[in-house]
């Protein structure tokens, strides 16, 4: 393998073929299954996306209806489930939470054949249906109070919104965080997706698919930027601290959570809708000082990384939605987990269709015939300095 074959992070390096969703990074277009994302968002809703991303095409109604009531059935959580959440520190994140429950919830749902179109139907609609549960399980929980059960008459933001704030949303509120599930619901071979393939393509269960697909968008320079993005504002604080925030940090040359993109080279078409549904959140429910903080930021950040290419994506709106809709900062993350639960599933039903194990090479940059070295003629290099570190410290 030449080393001039390798691109760090595989950057523009296809890793699949896939007709679920398709980035113009240059127009700034998304598509899913070749519906552009404008278009689903004014007449669609997030359980009709999830059917269109993992099946392949918009639902008939009796399609939707079936779906709609089997994702609806599945809403609770084993009691074993709830259990172990009570055994969680309250300090913990969410997103380990939901991760570690994820990978318990396979316990209960063997999938004795990965190929059954009835068992990929159904472990579908139950993972799309239990995310959101857990995630308010959670939340209470770690509150010290009972969680919330779901209620069937409530539909699927709605019933989210209701099991964490315990009182049925306004339907304004409840339409908007429905958008905003659609719009984090899917996006090409993002990194999360990306590890999900490949957990898939080793035939495991789709519950340690999304296990390891929550893992990896739990990083800051992934999903967890949202998150990243609220202490920024907060850290501004004001629309006059703008711009010496803006020169420390790019001087600093440290990133601007929230801006960027690998594929995007202009702003992010998400971005933009959720802007657009912060100000209607905003006239309803009253302004946000921090939303005029972002405004100023993205005006006067276009001075210095426009010429690079580097915009707001789809992280660095979404939070101040949700925080208009009462939702704790560190549970940005885990609804960004909700919405692309969908996308992972649609990914990992493709990879099995025409699997191949992902095992890529390297470029070796190594020794070779090193001779063993006897532990009384070793000497302690930089590289061993952390177990020394370790052994230091207070930690058990
Ligand atoms: C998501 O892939 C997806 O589709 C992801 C996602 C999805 O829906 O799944 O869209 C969701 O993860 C959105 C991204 C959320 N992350 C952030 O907002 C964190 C901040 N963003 C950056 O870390 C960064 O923009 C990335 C990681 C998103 C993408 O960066 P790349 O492609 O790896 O680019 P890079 O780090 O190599 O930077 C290239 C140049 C560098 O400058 P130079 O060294 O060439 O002078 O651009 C600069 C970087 O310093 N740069 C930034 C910047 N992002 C890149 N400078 C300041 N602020 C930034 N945010």
């Amino acid at each position: 393998m030449a080393v001039g074959e390798y691109k760090p992070g595989l950057e523009g390096v296809p890793a699949t073929q896939s007709n679920i969703s398709y980035i113009d990074g240059q127009q700034g277009i998304l598509e899913y299954r070749g519906i552009r994302i404008e278009e689903l968002c004014q007449h669609s809703n997030f359980l009709e996306t999830a059917y269109l991303l993992i099946f392949g095409e918009l639902p008939t109604a009796e399609q939707y209806a079936t779906f709609v009531r089997d994702v609806t059935y599945r809403r609770r959580i084993k009691y074993r489930i709830r259990d172990m959440i009570k055994c969680f520190p309250e300090s913990g994140h969410p997103m380990d939470a939901l991760q570690s429950c994820i990978a318990a919830l396979g316990m209960f749902y063997p999938l004795p054949d990965l190929h059954d179109p009835a068992l990929i139907y159904d472990a579908s609609a139950r993972l799309i249906a239990k995310m959101p549960t857990i995630v308010a399980t959670f939340h209470l929980m770690r509150q010290g109070n009972d969680p919330v059960p779901p209620r069937d008459d409530l539909d699927y933001p709605a019933n989210f919104l209701y099991m964490l704030n315990e009182k049925e949303p306004d339907p304004l509120a409840a339409r908007v965080f429905d958008v905003c599930l659609m719009l984090h619901a899917e996006h090409t071979v993002n990194a999360s997706t990306f590890c999900a393939l490949v957990t898939a393509s080793t035939l495991t269960d789709p519950y340690t698919v999304l296990t390891s697909a929550i893992g990896t968008l739990s990083g800051p320079l992934h999903g967890g930027a949202n998150e990243q993005v609220m202490k920024m504002l907060a850290e501004i604080g004001t629309i006059e601290n703008v711009r010496p925030y803006l020169e420390r940090k790019i001087k600093n040359k440290e990133k601007i959570m929230g801006f960027g993109h690998r594929v995007y080279k202009v702003k992010d078409p998400r971005a933009t809708i959720l802007q657009e549904l912060a100000i209607k959140l905003f006239d309803r429910f009253g302004h946000d000082r921090y939303f005029d903080i972002a405004l100023e930021l993205e005006h006067q950040a276009k001075e210095y990384l426009g010429d690079k290419g580097i915009f707001p994506n789809v992280d660095f709106y979404s939070g101040l939605i949700y925080r208009k809709l009462g939702i704790p900062t560190d549970l940005f993350t885990p609804i960004f987990a909700i919405a692309r639960t969908a996308g992972w599933l649609a990914h990992w039903k493709e990879q099995l269709a025409d699997n191949r194990l992902f095992r890529p090479t390297q470029v070796y940059t190594g020794l070779h015939n090193v001779p063993y070295t006897p532990m009384e003629k070793r000497v302690s290099t930089s590289a061993g300095d952390g177990v020394t570190r370790m052994a230091s410290s207070s930690l058990p």
